[in-house]
């Protein structure tokens, strides 16, 4: 029976083994999936067990993504382009990094039928999955994304190293970097901090004279509303969780393990 893992520090709220081992079932799939709390010094033996045959996918969740680059062999152009890996396989002898969270928040973003173009773009957090979200909405032709993070140095890097190859065009400005705290103006703001994945979670973050009409987005999806979008909603506010970015990335995991896209059901996870 071949093995799958998501592995991560913490990795207790993932819902990955539910949705993979389901799609198993759904597809007649002789395999299982399971979740596995790693340090950084495990990376390394955890990855050679999928030269070894021994695993046969790994998902990567926070705060790995970037981490585990170097010990991959070859990178898709997506997992290059944002330095950030969440699908690894072992294809033709090499080990390689793919990246497929940009299409997850791509296509979950079109099913809320928010329309990018030229909006305004607050961005919290420059973790691990904070290089993705920003090439989708590049791509997705926003006019302009205002990083703010705790430690101010890992938004000024982010912005580094994509302001020199993102083009000025369809109105772009480049990239710009707040301090936290400061609440600039936006249409759309989106958490992509850990803070949240645990219940009680707070961002000492000011958001009552923002007006409203705004879009609060979270990449969390368990728990289904972080205090960060109830804040969102209570002040009159559009909100969206994390939930389908999390389903279409796994599809798309699961695409590129199994060369089968699966039935996408939200109510799985419900
Ligand atoms: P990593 O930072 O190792 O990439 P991550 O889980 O992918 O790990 O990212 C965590 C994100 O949540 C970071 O942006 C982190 O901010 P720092 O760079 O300052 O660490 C942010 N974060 C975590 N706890 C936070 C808190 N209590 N307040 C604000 N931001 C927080």
């Amino acid at each position: 029976m071949k093995k799958y893992l998501v592995i991560g520090n913490p990795i207790e709220h993932s819902l990955s083994p539910k949705l993979h081992n389901h799609w198993f079932r759904e597809n007649n799939i002789d395999a299982i999936y399971e979740k596995k709390f790693v340090n950084k010094v495990d990376l390394k033996d955890i990855i050679n067990q999928v030269r070894e045959g021994k695993i046969a996918g790994i998902n990567v969740t926070v705060p790995f993504k970037k981490e585990v680059i170097s010990y991959l062999d070859k990178l898709t152009l997506d997992a290059e382009s944002t330095q950030s890996v969440n699908t690894i396989l072992l294809a033709n002898d090499k080990i390689v990094g793919h990246n497929t969270d940009i299409g997850g928040f791509e296509s979950a973003i079109k099913d809320t039928k928010y329309n990018f173009v030229g909006k305004k773009i607050l961005i919290l957090g420059a973790g691990g999955v904070t290089p993705s979200i920003i090439f989708a909405l590049y791509k997705m032709k926003v006019s302009s994304i205002i990083l703010s993070n705790r430690t101010k140095a890992k938004a000024e890097h982010l912005k580094n190293f994509y302001n020199p190859i993102m083009v000025e065009e369809n109105g772009w400005k480049k990239i710009r970097v707040v301090d936290w705290g400061e609440i600039p103006e936006f249409d759309m703001v989106i958490n992509t901090t850990s803070v949240g994945l645990k219940n009680d979670q707070k961002l000492n973050l000011d958001f009552s004279k923002i007006g409203k009409g705004k879009f609060f987005y979270d990449v969390i999806y368990n728990p289904k509303e972080t205090n960060f979008l109830k804040t969102g909603k209570d002040l009159g506010n559009k909100t969206e969780n994390g939930k389908k970015m999390f389903i279409y990335q796994a599809a798309g995991a699961f695409k590129i393990w199994h060369d089968i896209l699966p039935k996408i059901n939200e109510s799985l996870l419900n």
